[in-house]
Parts: structure tokens; C-alpha cells; sequence
């Protein structure tokens, strides 16, 4: 066998004490974040990470991956969990090796830009609680969202490692806008900012083993820290880029153990220990220490976990991806959202509207939270839009990076949709140019006057002031004020084994269906004259306690415009409308995430139906107020991106059906105005 650049065979010893190589190649284990969060929709409980943190901390990781990204989002929202003792824990088990996290700039572990008192209190509290290297990026690579965070990183005495979000237009590498100049350029400002290390963030998977190669070599000799590559397998050509990267002189590589390891997650480690033993960069790792920790895994607590794996396919690599260039976890968001609102069909129209809509908003890369924006808008334009109009519903967050307070784009924003987002914007329709934290105001004492003494301290605040709907709900079942539902409690193994055994029974044929036998008809019985389309159907209700209430026949009635409204016959329940945490995929969203069904609409007038399923930000308005058509009413959200409804009629508001929290099924009546 031949040497390979930076890779020279040595005197081969495979023993788990071998002498360490001259340049072992550094890797940092991603299973008990990115890992989960790629395949598990990030459901992940720090009680199945305690009983492998010990073994891991044994193996030699430069760095495990703890927290950052979707964690702090999931776990207060689906898991009652507290994010912060997640790190405290965790820590008692893994003593030796740092602990990383993903820290999207001033977005902090959000979705939009955070004022700076947010910022440094966050970096503050998150290294204080045992945070050790911050992996910092901005969706829009623009560094001025760095500054707030780096300081604190730095006056903490952290590592500050800078990301490159790695992206193209082109089928490979190169182009006008992100060539190997950019990503040189971009090194650069990293490197003069402090950056301890830089990571080549591929989060789409997109970077082919060639270019990974180039892009290591150029880096290698235009900067000083140490290279690192994060590269989701998504594609299929990850351990490829692997060991290219390698060959080039990459200094750190991002890894899963196996059963977090391949489809929108990254390559294993195993196989890439096997690869370099006996070579110049060994990663010296034992590797049956590694099938403990997998068999542990497998055998203790993947069985939990392993019905959130998206089996909708055979195939573990998505070629969508080489093709679209789109996120794994964009993709599957995409597909669900689409799913939910009936319109799967329209999957073909959303990948040729999605490069346009990326390219009229500046060619910006996608990552969270710019994938969740250009993948939304996009969905909006395909179900919206007609030929006469597009960008007939503009989120309030393509409104926002339109104004300028992401950052600045790649290349400009379409002047003309730029100015149709800006009309009437709250902020003003003069785009800024300036840092976007500029623009912010503090938030911290309006999040605690708000908060009052729910938040106990900082880390309590923390969580309001980032997520105020849900982080209040979660601080309430913090500390007993509310109690929290079931869908938030942990599943135990035996629980598993049951519903296994269960499923077995059934596949065996050995479950016999009980056969209810139909009631008598009662006086109460009475007839309703059902339309679908132009089929009638004369249906009989009879019900179980009392007399009918006309009420849900009135109800039905009043949501006339919504053809697929959940109370007509025949549709399928509505479904959980539940946002898939962000870069994320929640092939199968928890049944107790449901959304109540839509009350019957009290309120005489106009309905204002919800166009998507989504959760209440809040209402703008109140019964007795009075609305002009097109105001906005209220705010829903739906996949994280919050979409002002306007009122469809002026009059005077007669009834709010929901309050904030409250998740709603498409064409749900959220008010009426008469
Ligand atoms: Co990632």
C-alpha cells in the first residue's frame, strides 16, 4: 500500500495500547446530540445517555457533543426536561472529555436574532454550567452576528471554534458566490476574530470528497487553527469527504457510534477507526471499547427510540439531496408540513419553486433557521400564489430578512420582493445595513417583569425569555403549576417489551378482534343530511348521554370556506400539528401532541380559519374589538415560522376560540368578526 499525503503507514501494532500515531486524527462523537437529533427527531432523555457516558468518556474523543442546536428547544417542549441540567448531569458522568455545543450566533439556540443581553447571559450561564467548546455559526455566515457571543466566549475563557456553513449553487464546489475564495475569505475573518479551531459545517451533506480535499488543502495553508469537518452522511458520500479531508491534513473529524450513525446523521466511527489503524493518523481509539458502548445501546435503549426512525424507505442515503441540495431534516419538514395540509401532490412544484424563492432572498445557505425560512415561504408561494400574485403570504420572518435583521445575504435580495415584505412592516421599509442586534432592544427586564417569580433565576429566564409560550408552559410544570401531560413522560423498557410482544401477537394472527355488536337505534336518534362535494349521505346520530346538541351541526356550518375542514365526514383526524424541532425529522409526531379539535365556534360572523395546522403565538385583538379587513389578528405558528393572519372581514371580533399555546388544526375557526 502506498502513503497518501498526510496519511504514511506505520509499523503496524493493533493492540488497544499501541504506540499513539505522529498525527492522530482527532474526532469529536455527535451521537448524544446531532445523532438524535438527525434520526430521533431529537427526543433524546439525558437518562439514556448516563448509562453509556462513562464507557465514552474512556474512548478518547477531542470533544462529545452535549447540547446546542434542537436539545434546548425538544426538551422543554416535549421531554419536561430542563436544558441546562442536562449539561450538569452529564458532567457527572463524563469527566475527561470537553463537552461542545452548537450555538447558532445570536440566534443562541432559537430561531431569530436575540437582543445582546440575551446573548452574553446565555454564553455566560452555558459555560458556567459546564459548556466547553461553543461551536458558533450564523445561517448567513455574516460574523457580525459573532461578536456579542465571541466576547463572552472568550471572557469565559472558552473555545471558541468558528463555522463555516458550507453550501453551493452549482452541482459541486465553485460558482460566483460560494467558491474556494469565499470559504478562504471567510476562514480568514474567523481566524482574526480568535477562532481557537474552524469547522466546515456541511450540514446538507453536499460536500463531495474532491472538493473536501481542495477546500482542507487551501484552508490548511491560509490559517493557523486546527481544520475540523462536520459532514452529515445524507448523500451517501461522507466517508468519502472523510477520508479525503484526512489525506488533505483535516485536524478533526465529526462521528456518530452506529446505531446514531448513517441516513441525515453522520458516518460511524468505528468503521473510520479500522481505516487509519496502522497509519500516521490512528486515532489510537480501542475499538472494543466502541462495540461495548454500541451493544449497550443497542441492546438498553435504542429500543425506545427506534420507532421514531423514519422507515418510510429502504434506502438509508436520499439522492434528493444531491439533486436539490436541500437539508435531510428541511426535507422531511417540508414533506410533513405538506402532508398535513393535504397537499403532498404539490411536492414536485415546492423543489422548482425552492431554488428561485432561495435565489430572490439573497442565494442564502440553508441551515436552520434559513432552511425553515426559504423551505416555508416556499410552501407558502406553491399553495398560495396565483398566476396574477406570488408572495400572497409572507412570514413574518421573510419580512425580517428582508429588513435586514438576520444579517446580510450572499448576494442582494430581490429589490422587488424586498419591498413587498417591507409594506407596512413594523420595524419600517428602509432595510438596515448595520449589525441586526443594533436594531434589537434589551429584552431580559421585560422578560422578567413578565415572568415574574416563575423564573427562579437566570438559566428559568433564560428559557422564558428565548421560548416565552412554551418555556412559560414548561417553567409551570417546573414548579407545579401545572401538570404536565402525559405525551412528556418518559417511556420505561418494559413499556417497550409490552408493545413489542403486542406486535408480535398481531403479526402471528393471534390477536382476535372483539366484535362490538350494534346498539338499538334510541328515540333520541336523529337524521342529518350530510354534503360532500355533490354526494349526499343521510346519517343518524344517536347519542350515548342525552339529547343531541345542535351545536356541532352549527359548527360544521361555520366553516364553510375550509373543504377539507376536520369536521366533515370522512377526513381523517387532524393531525399533530406539533413543529418538528428545527433540521430535524419527526417522521411520526407523538399522539399525545395532538391538537384539541376545534371547539364549536361560538361566534356569530365571518370565521377566520387556520390556512395550516400550527400553534397560537397570541391574538391582537379581543372580543368587542373592532378590526379593518386586513389587519393582523392573530399570530400563528407553524414549523417555527410565525405567519400574521390578517382579519378576512371588518366588524367587530365576536369570539377567540384559542389562547396562546394552544396547538390548532388546519381550519380550525381561530375568531369570528361580524
Ligand atoms: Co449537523
Amino acid at each position: 500500500m502506498s502513503d497518501h499525503d498526510q496519511v504514511k503507514m506505520v509499523p503496524m501494532n493493533y493492540d488497544k495500547n499501541r504506540p499513539k500515531a505522529p498525527n492522530p486524527v482527532k474526532i469529536e462523537d455527535l451521537s448524544l446530540r446531532d445523532g438524535h437529533q438527525s434520526l430521533f427527531a431529537t427526543r433524546g432523555r439525558t437518562e439514556d445517555m448516563i448509562p453509556v457516558a462513562e464507557m465514552m468518556d474512556e474512548v478518547g474523543f477531542w470533544a462529545i457533543e452535549t447540547w446546542g442546536g434542537a436539545t434546548f428547544d425538544t426538551m422543554h417542549r416535549f421531554l419536561n426536561e430542563d436544558p441546562w441540567e442536562r449539561i450538569r448531569t452529564l458532567k457527572r458522568y463524563i469527566k475527561k472529555t470537553p463537552f461542545s455545543m452548537l450555538l447558532r450566533a445570536q440566534n443562541l439556540v432559537g430561531y431569530r436574532n436575540y437582543a445582546d443581553d440575551t446573548a452574553t447571559a446565555f454564553v455566560d450561564r452555558a459555560a458556567a454550567n459546564g459548556m466547553d467548546i461553543f461551536r458558533t455559526f450564523d445561517a448567513l455566515n455574516d460574523y457580525r452576528n459573532f461578536e456579542t457571543v465571541v466576547k463572552g466566549i472568550k471572557a469565559a475563557g472558552k473555545h471558541f471554534q468558528g463555522c463555516i456553513c458550507y453550501t453551493m449553487t452549482e452541482p459541486r464546489m465553485g460558482g460566483e458566490v460560494y467558491n474556494i475564495d469565499y470559504f478562504v475569505k471567510k476562514a480568514k475573518d474567523l481566524e482574526s476574530m480568535g477562532a481557537d479551531s474552524i469547522c466546515i459545517k456541511d450540514m446538507a451533506g453536499l460536500i463531495a470528497p474532491y472538493d473536501a480535499y481542495n477546500l482542507v488543502k487551501a484552508l490548511k495553508a491560509a490559517v493557523k487553527p486546527p481544520i475540523h469537518l462536520h459532514s452529515h452522511f445524507t448523500s451517501g458520500m461522507s466517508p468519502m469527504s472523510h477520508l479525503k479531508a484526512i489525506e488533505a491534513g483535516v485536524d478533526i473529524i465529526d462521528t456518530c457510534m452506529t446505531p446514531y450513525a448513517y441516513r441525515t446523521s453522520h458516518a460511524a466511527i468505528e468503521p473510520l477507526v479500522m481505516t487509519l489503524l496502522g497509519t500516521s493518523r490512528d486515532t489510537g481509539f480501542d475499538i472494543q471499547l466502541l462495540a461495548k458502548i454500541n451493544e449497550k445501546l443497542e441492546k438498553e435503549v435504542m429500543p425506545k427510540y427506534k420507532h421514531l426512525l423514519d422507515d418510510s424507505k429502504t434506502s438509508i442515503i436520499d439522492i434528493n439531496v444531491l439533486l436539490h441540495q436541500t437539508p435531510g431534516g428541511m426535507l422531511s419538514n417540508l414533506v410533513n408540513q405538506l402532508r398535513e395540509m393535504d397537499a403532498l401532490d404539490k411536492i414536485t412544484e415546492v423543489y422548482k419553486e425552492l431554488p428561485r424563492v432561495r435565489k430572490e432572498l439573497g442565494q442564502i445557505p440553508l441551515v436552520t433557521p434559513t432552511s425553515q425560512i426559504v423551505g416555508i415561504q416556499t410552501v407558502n408561494n406553491v399553495l398560495f400564489d396565483d398566476k396574477n400574485e406570488r408572495y400572497k403570504m409572507i412570514t413574518d420572518q421573510v419580512k425580517d430578512l428582508c429588513y435586514g435583521l438576520y444579517g446580510k445575504t450572499a448576494v442582494p435580495i430581490d429589490p422587488q420582493v424586498q419591498k413587498k415584505a417591507l409594506k407596512g412592516y413594523s420595524r419600517g421599509e428602509q432595510p438596515i445595513t448595520c449589525r441586526p442586534a443594533e436594531v434589537i432592544a434589551p429584552e431580559l427586564e421585560k422578560a422578567k417583569k413578565e415572568i415574574g417569580d416563575l423564573a427562579v433565576d437566570m438559566d428559568d429566564l433564560l428559557i422564558y425569555a428565548i421560548y416565552p409560550v412554551t418555556g412559560k408552559k414548561f417553567l409551570q410544570w417546573k414548579y407545579g403549576q401545572e401538570e404536565p401531560p402525559a405525551s412528556v413522560q418518559p417511556i420505561t423498557l418494559e413499556k417497550v417489551k409490552k408493545r413489542d410482544a403486542l406486535v408480535k401477537k398481531a403479526l402471528a394472527g393471534e390477536l382476535v378482534e372483539k366484535k362490538k355488536e350494534a346498539p338499538a337505534k334510541s328515540d333520541n336518534a336523529r337524521v342529518f343530511n350530510v354534503f360532500v362535494d355533490n354526494e349526499f349521505f343521510e346519517v343518524s346520530v344517536d347519542p350515548q348521554g342525552g339529547p343531541p346538541v345542535i351545536n356541532i351541526a352549527q359548527s360544521a356550518l361555520a366553516m364553510p370556506a375550509a373543504p377539507m375542514a376536520p369536521m366533515a365526514p370522512a377526513a381523517p383526524a387532524p393531525v399533530a400539528a406539533a413543529p418538528a424541532p428545527a433540521a430535524a425529522p419527526a417522521p411520526k409526531p407523538t399522539p399525545a401532541a395532538a391538537p384539541k379539535p376545534a371547539p364549536a365556534a361560538s361566534g356569530k360572523g365571518k370565521p377566520l380559519n387556520a390556512p395550516m395546522p400550527g400553534m397560537i403565538v397570541n391574538y391582537a385583538k379581543k372580543v368587542g374589538d373592532t378590526v379593518t379587513q386586513g389587519e393582523t389578528v392573530v399570530v400563528l405558528e407553524a414549523m417555527k415560522m410565525e405567519n400574521a393572519l390578517p382579519a378576512p372581514a371588518s366588524g367587530t371580533i365576536t369570539a377567540i376560540n384559542f389562547k396562546s399555546g394552544d396547538t390548532v388544526p388546519k381550519g380550525a375557526v381561530l375568531c369570528t368578526i361580524e
